[in-house]
């Protein structure tokens, strides 16, 4: 997954100015880190990226599919007030019970919620609660399903609903339309869902960072 030194260096430059890990974030990834979670959180660069289109979307409500450690879901989290709901779906109970700690000691325990379990089991029970409607989705679980996750989106969305999903180039594999991995046969189901669609409007943009080569696919659910 690792890139460059110079992509590692730059992502610090920006990220030490622009979106600085308080103590609180930096004891979520250490926490992550000393319960051994896989080191795939977003970095704080795409994490303060997260919290700042929350907030101009003036998102109250927020769907995040995929929790691990609750490092995303902390940035996110910061872009509601005090009156606002994320719902967070994680397959491993393990991961949950640390993330949950992490919410918690960010002081957003009482806007966040993780439920624990495949989501393609949460989120019809999710949608069977007839919720307020998502002001944002943040795709960020097992990829192959990625496809599946934004058709739930758009039943758990209203028009002008933002829908974001993570690792949609994957050191460019995306591009392989013979792939036979579940991941990049996900994501291409995905991308041209998004572009077949006729209520999503999207784009997807490539990435470099300490993370490597990726990008992200950002949605605007219309009318
Ligand atoms: N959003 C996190 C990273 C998520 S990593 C962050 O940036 O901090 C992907 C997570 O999706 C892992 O914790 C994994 O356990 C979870 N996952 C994998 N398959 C899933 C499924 N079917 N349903 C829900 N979560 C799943
Ligand atoms: C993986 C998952 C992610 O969500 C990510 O951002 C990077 C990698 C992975 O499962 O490999
Ligand atoms: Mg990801």
């Amino acid at each position: 997954m690792s890139g460059s030194q110079l992509w590692d260096d730059v992502d610090f430059y920006f990220s030490s100015h622009l979106s600085p890990d308080d103590e609180v974030l930096q004891a979520a990834l250490r926490d992550s880190e000393a319960a051994q979670l896989p080191h795939v959180n977003v970095t704080a660069n795409q994490g303060k990226l997260l919290q700042l289109l929350a907030e101009i979307h003036n998102a109250r409500t927020i769907l995040e599919i995929g929790t691990l450690g609750g490092y995303s879901t902390i940035w996110l989290g910061r872009a509601l007030p005090a009156d606002g709901r994320l719902i967070s779906l994680e397959y491993s109970a393990k991961h949950a019970e640390v993330a949950v700690r992490n919410i918690a000691r960010a002081g957003l325990d009482k806007i966040v919620e993780v439920r624990v379990g495949p989501a393609l089991e949460s989120l019809p029970k999710l949608a069977d609660e007839n919720p307020a409607p998502f002001d944002l989705v943040f795709i960020d679980a097992d990829k192959a399903n990625n496809a599946h996750y934004i058709e739930w989106a758009l039943r758990l969305t209203r028009a002008g609903s933002l829908i974001i999903v993570d690792n949609v180039v994957r050191g460019g594999r995306v591009v392989d339309a013979e792939s036979i991995e579940p991941d990049v046969r996900g994501t291409r189901a995905a991308i041209e869902l998004i572009a077949a669609h006729p209520r999503l409007s999207g784009t997807a943009v490539q990435t470099v960072g300490s993370k490597g080569y990726d990008g992200f696919a950002v949605a605007r659910v219309l009318a």
